[in-house]
């Protein structure tokens, strides 16, 4: 240990030691310095921490009384911090005044000014002894003292003195040991100095990091207001907060006055906020402090301009703006009774505000994300939902690469004149393809009629088409105009055209490649404005080949043939096409049907749907209206001969339909199966005629076929007879 000598005088060195009295318990000693660091560990006041070194050094160290004074902020005066072992009356005086270091010379301020110790051991004797170390104290009448300087590096801050009252030399050692106290002491009381100065700063500073942490773990904006007011609460030590939240684009204000939040709809706040700081805030975009006295002069002033605290009897406030991107503008408000907002909770303050302002744009970009992903959800769901209808044309339902490829033709076709031939088996749609290509075309304002060539008898359909003059043929009473007039401007729709007889084949040929008609028993030419769309589930082309129909007139039909795929080789089309006569019967029936099962659907998938269309049509209509349908239409709605034809190929009872074959018997194959063909379908109508009642529109539904293609199939076994019901 480097030995210290006295720095303090101008006296002698002192003499050794002859009193004993006083002398220093160095373990006791090293235990007081470890003492006095633990008060560090747990800071309180400094005046607090004083008091315990106080006690520590003087107890530790054997003295009888000690004080430290401490410089004040001008540096200029020692101002008693605490006393130990005073009298009241001494203790009172000590505290009551303090010394200058300018005006007062005592062992104290030279101590203080010049930061070197001073031992004195003989308080009474020593010459340098002033009036006023005597006026000071009245214990320089005896004993011995030590001033030991507080220093933080150069910096002195303080003095300690301990005093004796047995005279006493102090020895180099000792001197050593109590500067070293001193050393100690001088840093616990700066450490504890700094940190009470900074003690409000770190409070907010943790209040800060707090409120950080638990913004940056949330979404939700109302959680956000309730942590940013919450926050800012205890950062101003404010007794009152509002959040002024403007969503310029919505031009709408929200606000949240921390016990509630709502859209300020009934303007509530309007006019309040524009006489407050907020107003102030908001358009300056700078943080703005109304401090409570400020309000009455500029209450004097101009009242107009006046500012208004926005809670009454909070005129303490601060203003700190809060930008959300280029869309959200705010401002967080606090109130106080009384008092002022230091710079550093204002600093702390617009440091939550900032960092609340990133969790409103993150929470609004997170809340616009949901949104958008919902109602592109939704967006999803309808177009799943709509896709039954937008995959169609013009309530042609279908989605399979053919029907889309003929919703073009259609297109396409439409716009011209062009004459077009429809084939495709019964119920594949053929007439719902006529009346959407006229519905398509320009002449979409006037007449689509259409005739069935296979439900009117050959002479009658001939005046059908083309009309008659009066007297024309014995019933012929008036003129009559014919279908071909009748539709001018419009579509003639000639379904069954494979069923025109071969005379009026030929005259419909001339009037399509003349343009013009004359009505049967008349001279007149009237030229004819039709388009013309056939239609026949024949094999026109065979029926061609065989002589039954006009090649020429083929020719001329068919400029534009559509071929309507059957129902079984649409594919998907198939479920498009149940689920919406599902929907149908659902809105006809009132049920809720919400589809097929998946075995359902197997079963449709495997039948072959020789009515097509309009048999899957009807067999829906049938499950709904008869069956026990759930939610879901079920294997066991079906009904049963579905099941079997999807399950094995329908077996004929050969047996039984060929009695004509013997191993002798030569037959024309060709012939014979259609005889037999004829036979079975002759059996199959009469017994749909006997189910109907002979009711033709009923028997052709129980059949799954048209009216026309009963009355035509009846025609070609031979039993056509009338047209009737
Ligand atoms: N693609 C489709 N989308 C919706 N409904 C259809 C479709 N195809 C046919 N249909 C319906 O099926 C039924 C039969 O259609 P349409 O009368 O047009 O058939 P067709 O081919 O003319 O039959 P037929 O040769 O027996 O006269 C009608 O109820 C029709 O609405
Ligand atoms: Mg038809």
């Amino acid at each position: 240990m480097a030995r210290i000598i006295e720095q303090g005088g101008t006296i002698p060195p002192p003499p050794v030691r002859t009193s004993s009295a006083f002398s220093i318990d160095k373990d006791k000693l090293i235990k007081g310095i470890f003492q006095i660091s633990t008060f560090l560990t747990a800071p309180s006041s400094v005046a607090d921490i004083l008091g315990k070194i106080l006690d520590e050094v003087v107890d530790s160290m054997g003295f009888d009384r000690g004080i430290i004074l401490l410089l004040d902020e001008s540096r200029e005066n020692l101002i008693t911090r605490v006393v130990k072992n005073y009298s009241d009356e001494e203790a009172e005086k000590a505290y009551s005044s303090h010394l200058s270091l300018k005006k007062h010379d005592s062992f104290e301020t030279r101590v203080a000014k010049t930061g070197h110790y001073i031992a004195l051991e003989d308080s009474e004797k020593d010459p340098r002894t002033t009036e006023t170390d005597r006026k000071i104290s009245a214990f320089y009448k005896r004993g011995s003292t030590f001033y030991a300087p507080l220093k933080i590096e150069d910096d002195v801050i303080g003095i300690i003195a301990v005093w004796t009252k047995e005279k006493t030399r102090f020895s180099p050692d000792e001197i050593d040991i109590l500067l070293t106290f001193a050393n100690q002491v001088s840093i616990i009381i700066h450490i504890t100095r700094l940190f009470e100065i900074n003690r409000e700063k770190i409070e907010q500073l943790l209040i800060l990091q707090e409120a950080v942490s638990d913004l940056n773990s949330t979404y939700s904006i109302e959680r956000i207001h309730e942590i940013l007011i919450r926050s800012a609460l205890r950062i101003g030590k404010a007794e009152k907060a509002l959040i002024y939240f403007l969503d310029i684009v919505k031009n709408r204000v929200f606000i949240n006055d921390g016990e509630r939040g709502f859209i300020d709809n009934k303007s509530e706040y309007g006019v309040r906020i524009d006489r407050t700081i907020i107003r102030r805030a908001l358009d300056s975009d700078t943080i703005t402090v109304q401090k409570p006295d400020e309000e009455t002069d500029e209450d004097s002033e101009e009242d107009s301009d006046a500012v208004v605290p926005l809670y009454e009897g909070y005129p303490s406030e601060v203003a700190i703006p809060l930008k959300v991107k280029d869309r959200f503008k705010g401002v967080l408000l606090l109130g106080m009774r009384t008092g002022i907002y230091s710079q550093d909770q204002i600093n702390v303050l617009d440091i939550l505000v900032n960092n609340a302002a990133t969790s409103y744009d993150s929470a609004i970009m997170h809340s616009i994300l949901s949104i958008e992903a919902k109602s592109l959800k939704t967006e999803v769901e309808k177009l799943k939902e709509r896709e039954d209808i937008l995959l169609g044309f013009h309530n042609i339902l279908g989605k399979s690469k053919k029907m889309v490829g003929i919703f073009h033709v259609i297109e396409e076709v439409a716009k011209h004149d062009t004459n077009i031939l429809i084939q495709g088996e019964s119920g594949t749609g053929k007439e719902l393809v006529s009346r959407a290509i006229h519905r398509q075309s320009h002449r979409s304002q006037k007449r689509f009629v259409d005739v069935n060539c296979a439900a009117i008898p050959g002479t009658l359909l001939e005046s059908e088409l083309f009309g008659y003059e009066a007297g024309a043929f014995t019933d012929a009473r008036k003129r009559k105009l014919g279908l071909l007039e009748y539709a001018s401007g419009g579509t003639l729709f000639l379904d069954e055209i494979g069923d025109m007889s071969p005379p009026l084949q030929a005259k419909f040929l001339r009037m399509l490649e003349d343009g013009y008609i004359r009505r049967l028993g008349g001279n007149e030419s009237i030229p004819v404005d039709v388009r013309f769309i056939f239609a026949t589930n024949r094999d026109l082309s065979k029926m061609v080949a065989e002589g039954s129909f006009r090649e020429d007139l083929f020719y001329r039909i068919s400029v534009v043939p559509i071929i309507l795929p059957p129902l079984r080789e649409r594919g998907d089309d198939l479920l498009l096409l149940a689920r919406n006569y599902v929907e149908e019967f659902n809105r006809k029936f009132n049920k809720k049907v919400k589809g097929v099962t998946k075995e359902a659907e197997e079963i449709l998938r495997r039948y072959t749907w020789p009515g097509n269309v309009r048999e899957l049509k009807n067999i829906i209509e049938r499950i709904m209206i008869l069956r026990d349908v759930g939610r879901h239409i079920t294997p066991e709605n079906i009904p049963a001969e579905m099941k079997v034809s999807a399950a094995q190929d329908p077996v004929v009872p050969a047996d039984e339909l060929f009695p004509l074959i013997s191993a002798t018997d030569r037959m024309d194959y060709k012939r014979a199966v259609e005889k037999l063909t004829g036979k079975i379908k002759a059996r199959i109508l009469e017994r749909a005629l006997e189910l109907s009642g002979g009711n033709k529109t009923k028997a052709a539904a129980l059949l799954n076929i048209s009216r026309y293609a009963l009355i035509r199939e009846l025609k070609k076994v031979g039993k056509g007879g009338d047209t009737g019901t």
